[in-house]
């Protein structure tokens, strides 16, 4: 859901040599590359697509861009992280599991409970089912996600049963979000209202693409993305939790606002770090959310593919933009809450470059409004629709 605002970058100059972990300016270049790079011109972009590669462009892959002393910092917020952030999550034992929320297959109604399931869903509108499938889709490559918190240099786990409190909150973080797509999936493919077989391959295209935040194995840069993502997340399962409701599906609805506050409760657990960063580190952790909106935030599920449509993430990001789950307007919204939340205007005692990223994100939320009306003006003109292999090749309205 990356929407107009996350605009691909084209070339602005040459590749720079770094592999190896050493940092270029803080101004490199970003790059397009392509998986069909290195391959024969003559040959046609599906044959020239690898299955197990991102199908598009991804940015030059800037490595471990935190001075290593600063390692010291989360090592130091050991104590406090299990003070306050482990305290987030549920017990399992309270937790809801999807199984709550769906037919029981053990008990003599289980048919009747998916007829009244399928029923309710049959006055559901496809472009919706667009939405939420794509919405689920992004939870189930939930290990993409768990990956790159363990690329975070300072926090990952690095045994995958460390005791620290990061290792804690991640792997049970994962667990909690497990949960999301497993229910999405269920519920979805209980409806009978969606084409499994591409849904899944899609999933597994994703899972095999991964994703490019672009956080340099920075937990500054890493912390700033989930806590956009996960209010991002929020934002748009309470809205399809509004419109399932609208719809008269008031299980669904049920369905997506339980995720959604998971949701608020893992954004308050990052916006907490986040919070905590500018106490101890006010210049470093403004430069890195600075320098995390300049690249601006790319949504976990942009390399999606189904085996057919190219752009399928730009397809669906229209579709969510339209019904109105989210938006760019929402993106918007998301830095002025952050801002916000963080205080960032009224930070004091910056270093020159310090106060220079502080004028840079405060400007930025008008800036993103302008272009959303742009871009809002653009797509009413050039409303057309495109088929969704997810709903067996329908035509739905961009
Ligand atoms: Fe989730
Ligand atoms: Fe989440």
């Amino acid at each position: 859901m990356a929407l107009k605002l996350n605009a691909v970058s084209f070339p602005t100059g040459k590749v720079s040599a770094f592999t190896n972990g050493s940092r270029p300016s803080r101004s490199h270049n970003r790059v397009v590359m392509a998986s069909t790079l290195h391959s024969p011109s003559s040959l046609d972009v599906k044959t020239v697509k690898k299955p197990f590669t991102p199908p598009r462009e991804v940015h030059v892959q800037v490595t471990h861009s935190m001075p290593p002393e600063k390692r010291e910092i989360f090592k130091s917020l050991d104590g406090w992280a299990e003070k306050n952030i482990l305290v987030l999550l549920k017990d399992v034992e309270k937790s809801w599991q999807p199984s709550d929320f769906l037919p029981d297959p053990a008990s003599e109604g289980f048919e009747e409970q998916v007829k009244e399931l399928r029923e309710r869903s049959k006055e559901i509108p496809d472009d919706y089912f667009i939405v939420l499938v794509g919405d689920m889709i992004t939870e189930e490559a939930l290990p993409t996600y768990q990956t790159m918190l363990n690329t975070l240099d300072g926090v990952r786990d690095e045994t995958g049963a460390s005791p620290t409190s990061w290792a804690v909150w991640t792997r049970a973080w994962t667990a909690e979000e497990n949960r999301h797509g497993d229910l999405l999936n269920k519920y979805l493919f209980l409806s009978g209202r969606v084409d499994m077989k591409q849904i899944e391959k899609t999933i597994q295209y994703l899972m095999g693409s991964g994703m490019d935040p672009r956080t340099e194995n920075n937990p500054y840069l890493g912390f700033i993305y989930t806590s956009f993502q996960e209010r991002a997340t929020f934002i748009s399962h309470g809205n399809t939790a509004r419109l399932a409701k609208e719809f008269g599906d008031l299980k669904l609805a049920q369905i997506c606002g339980t995720i959604a506050a998971d949701e608020k409760r893992h954004e308050t657990a990052y916006t907490k770090i986040v919070e905590k960063l500018f106490e101890i580190d006010p210049d470093g952790t403004m430069v890195a959310l600075a320098d995390m909106m300049r690249k601006k935030i790319s949504m976990p599920a942009h390399l999606m593919y189904d085996g057919r449509d190219d752009n399928l993430f730009e397809h669906f990001s229209a579709v969510a933009q339209r019904l109105g789950v989210y938006t760019a307007k929402d993106y918007a919204d998301i830095l002025e809450f952050l801002v916000e939340r963080w205080k960032v205007e009224k930070l004091t005692g910056l270093s020159s470059e310090g106060r220079k990223a502080q004028d840079y994100v405060c400007g930025l939320a008008p800036r993103f409004r302008k272009l959303e009306e742009r871009a809002q003006a653009r797509a009413k003109q050039a409303s057309s629709s495109v088929p969704f292999s997810w709903v067996f090749g329908k035509e739905i309205m961009l």
